[in-house]
């Protein structure tokens, strides 16, 4: 016997009057004047069985209960008029079945799969292969499967191998937490897994792959978030003998290939913004160019008003409310706002018909406000609010005030709002290490004018980093790679590494720039958060089948757990006593 010879969704009006076999799991049943239904829910859809007291199945179908699992054959039929449901494929249809085979039975469910979004995420993930049975969350791996397949076909199409480097590794120059593998053979010593293939993938490059990609798997061991996880996937890409220019457009053609293939979606060209100008127009790194103008900058204007707090302010910054007539108390609570997040204050203005009211009227005169007014573009009904500080703090306080008001007011546009972010500062301030550090990796180009900073002013230089941003949101980052010794061995010396940090750490792959080892560069998306987006699912856990909670646990496996005192001792590993 055949378990299957039709997918639910397939049993459509076409098949009228012929017997199939469809099986999968017992969503719903329903007794109704004495008939007895019964929805089977496969990977495809949803079929309706439906049998009468006289019916050959009858019995069998009687003692079907939810989430059981059975095959049914049977004659498709139309359904009585009235009860037609053009919701699903098979809506017009339904099986009057000649024979049921309860194939696996089923507890009670701890919660019905299609009603897990009102459940406990603790209970459904202890219970995740019920939660899985959610035709929501299916789809979402129905996308990343088209995702991924779109994506091998373009890397394939465009000459890129896909090579697989290890999981147990050394240690890499990310930046997060490593997880740490002790090594039985080698007592004492560890592997890290990987945080990301990046000295492996520029190995590749002075080994002569030229073009290579991986559907990565890397791990980090940082503070969860919504959009982070411990392990995740990367679309890791490097490429040699390709200029910026090159790699930011191939890349561009495959993220609009992804959507074209996955979601039929056409994207624009990416605009593209410096670090700088991200900072400036939008107050972020990572610009959500769907909340609305850019910011506006005051700051050379307000140096000649009369008002000496706002005239002396490093910088001063103001956010276009348009259409705007916030209450008193909307307006404290805005300052407060400010407040929270370093700034001092915060200045309203509004432009009515009648003319300008403002915060700081005490001290600007009308003429001075007007100015300001005009300089931001403000139309009768607008509210602009002015921080000043200095920077980044002024703009990254106006960015955030401008993000926030898109949400409160429910003004985020629709749409996929890419863009490009360009020439990253190559290193920045480590507070907790009181040290530079490298913002992108120490392997990072440094922009060719700026090189002659390096040692004079290395706040000042800058990089050869990239980032993709997808609505507010960090998709990739990448680089050209410093691909000369010298250089190389500069870079390190700027970040404070002696020669034996340098040759510990990073020996290995100085050595190989020494053996010919061309100019490249790469990039690694967020495979996990670009199918997030894409599913417009509000955390990775709904695009990873079995992601960690936020606190780093899987409760299916219950993971992490202790081990026998015997897996240690072969490690040569004894616990310190809680403290
Ligand atoms: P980076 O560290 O910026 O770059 O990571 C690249 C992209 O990976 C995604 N990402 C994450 N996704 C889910 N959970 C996390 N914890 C997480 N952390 C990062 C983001 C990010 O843009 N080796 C370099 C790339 C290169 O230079 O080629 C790297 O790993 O989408």
């Amino acid at each position: 016997m055949s378990f299957r010879t039709e997918w639910a969704s397939q049993v459509t009006a076409t098949l009228t009057g012929t017997m199939v076999t469809i099986a999968g799991w017992v969503q719903r049943r329903r007794d109704h004047g004495g008939l007895i239904f019964v929805d089977v829910r496969d990977r495809t859809g949803i079929i309706q069985v439906v049998a009468d007291p006289k019916g050959a199945a009858f019995a069998t179908l009687d003692t079907v209960r939810a989430e059981y699992v059975v095959s049914v054959t049977g004659m498709v039929r139309r359904r009585p008029d009235g009860m037609v449901n053009l919701d699903i494929a098979s809506g017009e249809v339904e099986i009057v079945p000649s024979q049921v085979v309860i194939l696996s039975q089923s507890k009670t469910p701890p919660f019905m799969p299609q009603e897990a979004e009102t459940v406990d995420e603790l209970v459904r993930l202890k219970y995740r292969y019920l939660d899985l049975r959610r035709s929501s969350l299916l789809h979402n791996f129905e996308l990343r499967d088209r995702v991924l397949y779109s994506l091998r076909n373009f890397f394939h199409e465009h000459g890129f191998l896909d090579v697989e480097t290890p999981a147990l590794a050394r240690s890499t120059p990310e930046g997060a937490r490593d997880f740490l593998v002790p090594s039985r053979v080698q007592p004492g010593t560890f592997y890290a897994l990987p945080q990301s293939p990046q000295i492996f993938k520029q190995l590749l490059m002075v080994a002569g792959f030229e073009r290579y990609y991986q559907i990565a798997k890397v791990f980090r061991d940082e503070d969860l978030r919504a959009d982070r996880q411990p392990e995740f996937t990367q679309i890791d890409v490097e490429m040699s003998f390709m200029d910026r220019e090159e790699i930011l457009s191939l890349m561009e053609e495959m993220v609009k290939r992804i959507f074209k293939d996955a979601l039929g979606v056409a994207l624009q060209t990416f605009p593209r913004l410096s670090w700088e100008e991200a900072l400036h127009q939008y107050g972020s790194d990572k610009p959500d160019l769907r909340a609305g103008e850019p910011l506006v900058d005051l700051t050379s204007q307000a140096r000649s008003v009369s008002w000496e707090i706002l005239a002396s302010a490093p910088h001063v910054v103001g956010v276009i409310c348009r259409q705007y007539r916030p209450s008193r108390k909307m307006l404290e609570q805005w300052t407060e706002f400010a407040r929270e997040r370093g700034a001092s204050g915060l200045i309203w203005i509004m432009k009515s018909e009648d003319g300008i009211k403002s915060s700081a009227a005490k001290w600007l005169d009308g003429e001075e406000l007007l100015a300001l007014a005009t300089n931001a573009r403000l139309q009768p009904g607008d509210t602009l609010l002015v921080v000043a500080g200095p920077k980044p703090l002024a703009y990254v306080v106006a960015g955030q005030i401008r993000l926030e008001f898109a949400r409160q007011e429910n003004r985020l546009e629709p749409g996929w709002r890419f863009l490009w972010v360009t020439e990253f500062p190559l290193f920045e301030w480590s507070e907790e290490e009181e040290r530079l550090v490298s913002a992108h990796h120490p392997f990072t180009m440094p922009v060719a004018q700026d090189f002659e900073l390096l040692e004079s002013n290395p706040a000042a230089v800058r990089s050869e980093a990239y980032d993709v941003v997808l609505n507010g949101i960090e998709l990739a980052s990448g680089s050209l790679r410093i691909y000369r010794p010298d250089l190389q061995e500069r870079i390190f010396s700027v970040l404070g590494l002696t020669q034996d940090e340098i040759s510990e750490k990073f020996g290995f792959l100085i050595q190989a720039f020494q053996y010919g080892a061309p100019p490249h560069g790469g990039i690694a998306f967020g495979l996990d958060r670009i199918v997030m987006l894409m599913a417009g699912a509000k955390s990775l856990r709904e695009v990873i089948a079995f992601p960690k909670t936020a606190r780093g646990t899987d409760p299916l496996m219950d993971a992490p757990s202790p081990v026998d005192v015997r897996q240690l001792d072969e490690l040569g590993i004894q616990l310190k006593p809680k403290t």
